[in-house]
């Protein structure tokens, strides 16, 4: 008993030291297989988990934000020839993806199929204006014609233009322009995205994670197809990845994330750009890279995106996706805004773009964890295009093909602070718990174990007994 005199204590405490030492060390392998395993567990898609409750539906507002490029200059383009002149109106903001998903089927081999249907709801205190607000805007049933119409039967077009008086541009409301009317001349209706209320897109076949989390959100089929058929080439037509609401958890943000979007019939990938705080969490920021739409010349993967010949000059100008083949033949080329990263020959047959890569670049942050985007910012504009026609009168002094911007859209979310505060809790919080715990024992530890030991040679060689005493219990 007497024997448990300071060097006994020394040792006691050195021990002690290194056992803590231990459990912090042991703890990091052990925590980081806690956090994997909660992610893992909660990143499946399946009812109860994290994951399936946002997937389910979503809790952030989605808005949809329409940005005009009125035609300032309609008459003289038509009657002299004139360069066109636009200027941009807006914003006219929509409330979106507000409906949850539908026909969620879960399928027996760890896929879950379903619908996600459209919807809009217009926000007159994010807009600038009302619904009826008129634009006079390129005549989308007499560029669509154009482009559809051989050459050989403008002579019919030249007859529905003149019986229905129509004009190349004209006064539409903001409604009428994206959700449709009926066209006098075509005797149908007409509308950047018309049909849309009723409509839906899809179905999705998604994997859900549960057997390998790796394969979490990753599009399993398309409108029950494992690939396109709009680009009659296997590369283009490649389903890859997500459809960007959420990747799979453990991002490396070395490598590119691949996600697929309807809008614009392909898949793309994101490279990482920079690490981000958004709302106390740190995300990681992923942009679209410049090549993205460049020209088959200057992107040779792009090749089999390139159907246009007449509009790309043979492929040659970058920019700009005709995606009629994924529109029923409708011809809507879709670009960046103001044709950003376009080739300048655009912004030359159409006067007054002014690209700035900040408010015209595609972003999605995603936390690198769980692989669930935090805020996006989805931005593309879309054009028509009309050329030069000796039959029909409107168009005889058109001197070339000119793809024509008719509206851009942001289409962004953003967490709300309330799931913001959510994850922070159950995510963030709850790692850097574990990792403070971890580091506090580790290094008490060593602290412990180090200074025992150097306490205890010190003792047995009996100097500076006091000073190490002080060192040890400061
Ligand atoms: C999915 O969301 C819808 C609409 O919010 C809700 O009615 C439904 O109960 C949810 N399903 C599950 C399994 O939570
Ligand atoms: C979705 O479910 C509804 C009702 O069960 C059904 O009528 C509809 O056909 C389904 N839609 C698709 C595309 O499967
Ligand atoms: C999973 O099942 C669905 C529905 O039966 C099927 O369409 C899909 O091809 C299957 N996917 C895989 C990866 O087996
Ligand atoms: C589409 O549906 C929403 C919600 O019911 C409605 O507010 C909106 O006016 C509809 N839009 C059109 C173009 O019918
Ligand atoms: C034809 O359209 C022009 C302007 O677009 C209008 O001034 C004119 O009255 C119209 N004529 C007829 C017959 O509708
Ligand atoms: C699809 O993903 C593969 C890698 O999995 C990649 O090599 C290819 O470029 C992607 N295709 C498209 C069209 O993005
Ligand atoms: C495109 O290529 C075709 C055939 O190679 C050629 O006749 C035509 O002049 C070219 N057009 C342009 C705009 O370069
Ligand atoms: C969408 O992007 C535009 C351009 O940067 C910006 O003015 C607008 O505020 C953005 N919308 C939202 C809801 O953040």
């Amino acid at each position: 008993m007497g024997c448990c005199n300071r060097r006994c204590g020394l040792i006691a405490g050195a021990v002690f030291g290194a056992v803590v030492a231990i459990l912090g060390g042991v703890l990091i392998p052990l925590g980081n297989s806690i956090i994997e395993g909660t992610v893992k567990k909660e990143a499946v898609i399946e009812p109860g988990t994290t994951a399936f409750d946002n997937w389910n539906a979503t809790g952030a507002m989605v808005y949809r934000q329409f940005w005009f490029l009125e035609v300032k200059n309609p008459t003289e383009i038509v009657q002299n020839g004139a360069t066109p002149v636009v200027r941009e109106k807006g914003p006219y903001t929509y409330r979106t993806r507000y409906l949850p998903k539908e026909n969620i089927t879960f399928n027996p081999n760890n896929t879950v199929s379903f619908l996600l249907p459209f919807g809009a709801i217009f926000e007159p205190s994010m807009s600038v204006g009302s619904e009826e607000d008129k634009v006079v805007s390129l005549n989308l049933a007499v560029a669509g014609a154009y482009s559809m119409v051989p050459p050989g039967l403008h002579f019919i077009l030249q007859n529905m233009i003149k019986s229905s008086n129509s004009s190349l541009f004209h006064s539409r409301t903001v409604k009428e322009l994206l959700w449709g009317y009926p066209d006098p001349m075509l005797n149908g209706n007409v509308g950047l995205f018309y049909p849309y209320n009723g409509t839906s897109d899809g179905p999705y076949n998604v994997f859900t994670g549960e057997d390998d989390i790796s394969k979490v959100g990753i599009i399993d089929r398309w409108r029950g197809e494992r690939s396109l058929s709009f680009w009659d080439d296997k590369y283009c037509d490649m389903i890859n990845g997500t459809d960007a609401s959420s990747f799979p958890p453990f991002v490396d943000k070395k490598k590119p994330l691949f996600f697929f979007s309807s809008d614009i019939c392909r898949s793309v990938s994101a490279s990482f750009s920079e690490s981000l705080n958004l709302k106390g969490i740190e995300v990681y920021r992923y942009t679209l890279l410049p090549s993205t739409l460049a020209a088959p010349v200057d992107n040779p993967d792009n090749h089999c995106y390139c159907r246009d010949k007449k509009t790309t000059k043979n492929c040659t100008v970058a920019g700009v996706l005709d995606t009629s083949s994924c529109r029923e033949g409708k011809p809507v080329y879709i670009s960046l805004p103001h044709f950003l990263y376009g080739s300048p020959s655009l912004r030359k047959d159409v006067l007054g773009l002014n690209p700035v890569e900040e408010h015209h670049m595609t972003f999605l942050d995603v936390e690198p964890t769980t692989g669930f985007t935090l805020r996006f910012a989805k931005r593309i504009q879309v054009n028509m295009m009309y050329g030069p026609s000796k039959v029909i009168t409107l168009l005889n002094k058109v001197k070339d093909y000119t793809v024509f911007p008719v509206v851009w859209l942001n289409e962004t979310a953003v967490l709300d602070d309330e799931t913001a505060d959510m994850f922070k809790e159950e995510l963030v919080s709850r790692i850097q718990l574990l990792e403070t715990v971890q580091q506090v024992l580790l290094g008490s530890g060593l602290y412990y174990f180090f200074c025992s030991y150097h306490c205890n040679i010190k003792t047995q060689s009996g100097i500076y007994k006091m000073k190490s005493k002080r060192r040890l219990f400061p």
